[in-house]
């Protein structure tokens, strides 16, 4: 999750800088500056916005002050960064004022809720465009619009339409691509304003994934990323006989393509099928991102979230079982609305049980229309604080004992660039998914490497290029 997003530059430059670059664009190129917060599904509309946006003469500008669309592709899934959102929009009145040329654009999740879609409407006057996550193709049209007349655009869908497939897509890596295969989801966990905001499941017509897994390969993409919000539900609403275990496998036969990764599968969906695939798919990782969210049986029946806690600790025995060197992670919320001290300690003692290598740990958030807000007893602010620390301290000393286990064994990188902490040196990431740092040159960027693991840190590996 990327919740944080800065706004570096309004407010510092000043007017002549302001002016200098505006008259450095080139004649006929517009900038757009977009901001993406959220998860991977944003991520990846992010780069289909960019895709068309590229088509349409923009082109990526670093700063807000160069762009002449500004775009926020928002994320509803906790209150924080909407609130930034709203902070940060708030600010580009200024902008706005000075380039009044400027259009200012607002999509993704947030404008699908009515209350926020109505608060963007009265209290952000200075938002050219509104487009919600069901009408992303719209995007062309409705930007036109707004170019030709001046006046305000809002088109949002509350009814999810047909998967579109076919629109153009600028990736952000030339290694590693997201590939959608299912939208939405119907899970309704009790906290989860997701299939509010992203509507019922529809799954990609297999022919359709493949085709653009085959043509990524063919493009020299090494790993794919599989994406849903219920991503092992893939095929449930498919005439077919589809399904996430025949996907994998079929997606395993795509030459070019060296690693297959996907995100987010819901436990009670995970079928023997596909434990059996990933353990025989050569080139589907040994890494599962497993969200449990909660630890005791009675907060995970309040949420919704219909698997037990010994059904989770099976299904991890039976992955552990048959997939060798497994990393799994996870997401937990913590102050679920009546989380007593003790369904708290539940959810310690599973995260001490199954060793998580690593975990994405959240406060509960009560989000208008889902039924988690409307339960009595919430939990008060500085008892869900003093539990994430207490979380945060256990899974931090866990995470490092995992990657100590590392240390002298030989893994598999894919070398994705320069470190960001020590650009002296090469980051990737094991099969596992761990971030591995180590000497090398620049020619080995894309390639994959044998690195032997020198020392642990919390979130990261040490080593040395083998050979
Ligand atoms: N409050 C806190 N965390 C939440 N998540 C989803 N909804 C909420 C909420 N209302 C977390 C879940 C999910 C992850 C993407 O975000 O852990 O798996
Ligand atoms: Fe939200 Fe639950 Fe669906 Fe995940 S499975 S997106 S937590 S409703």
């Amino acid at each position: 999750m990327n919740d944080v997003i800065e706004l570096p530059v309004i407010g510092r430059v000043e007017e002549d800088e302001l002016q200098r670059r505006l008259q450095e664009k080139k004649p006929g190129q517009k900038g757009v500056w977009i901001q993406t917060l959220g998860c991977q599904m944003n991520e990846h509309d992010s780069e289909i916005i960019l895709g068309m946006l590229s088509q349409m003469g923009y082109v990526e500008v670093a700063t807000p002050v160069e762009a002449d669309l500004i775009l926020y592709n928002t994320c509803s899934v906790r209150e924080n960064p909407e609130r930034r959102v709203y902070g940060q929009l708030h600010m580009l009145r200024q902008l706005k004022e000075r380039n009044p040329d400027l259009i200012i654009g607002i999509c993704g999740c947030m404008v699908q809720q009515k209350a926020e879609l109505e608060r963007i409407r009265q209290s952000l006057e200075h938002v050219d465009l509104v487009f919600g996550t069901h009408n992303i193709h719209r995007l062309p049209e409705l930007l036109h619009k707004v170019r030709v007349t001046g006046e305000r655009v809002i088109e949002v869908w509350h009814e999810e339409g047909d998967v579109v497939e076919g629109l153009p897509v600028q990736r952000e890596g030339k290694l590693k691509a997201y590939v959608t295969i299912i939208y939405g989801c119907n899970e309704f966990c009790t906290y989860c304003i997701v299939p509010y905001v992203r509507g019922k499941e529809r799954s990609r017509a297999m022919e359709q994934i493949l085709a653009e897994c085959r043509s990524l390969g063919e493009q020299g993409y090494k790993e794919i990323m599989l994406l849903g919000q219920n991503v092992n539900a893939y095929g449930n609403d498919l005439p077919g006989g589809e399904n996430f275990a025949r996907l994998l496998d079929e997606v395993n036969q795509v030459p070019g393509i060296e690693r297959i990764r996907f995100t987010s599968p819901h436990p009670k969906h995970f079928t023997d099928d596909v434990v059996e695939v990933m353990a025989r798919a050569e080139k589907v990782c040994e890494h599962v991102h497993l969200p449990v969210q909660a630890g005791s049986d009675r907060t995970l029946r309040r949420m919704g979230r219909r698997y037990t806690r010994e059904q989770y600790l099976r299904l991890v025995e039976k992955m552990r079982a048959a997939i060798p060197d497994l990393a799994i992670t996870t997401d937990i919320i913590v102050g679920f609305p009546g989380e007593t001290d003790e369904d708290f300690m539940e959810t310690i003692r599973l995260v001490e049980e199954v060793e998580f290598d690593g975990a994405f740990m959240f406060i509960y958030s009560p989000r208008i229309g889902t039924p988690a807000t409307r339960l009595k007893e919430q939990v008060p602010e500085d008892v869900k604080r003093d539990r994430i620390y207490h979380l945060i301290e256990v899974q931090n000393r866990i995470s490092r004992k995992k990657n100590e286990e590392w240390v002298g064994r030989t893994v598999e990188v894919l070398v994705e660039g320069v470190s960001h902490k020590d650009p002296s040196k090469l980051s990737g990431r094991s099969r596992q998914n761990k971030l591995v740092v180590f000497a090398g040159g620049q020619e080995l960027i894309g390639k994959t490497v044998d690195v032997r693991v020198v020392e642990a840190q919390t979130w990261s590996l040490s080593g040395e290029l083998v050979g």
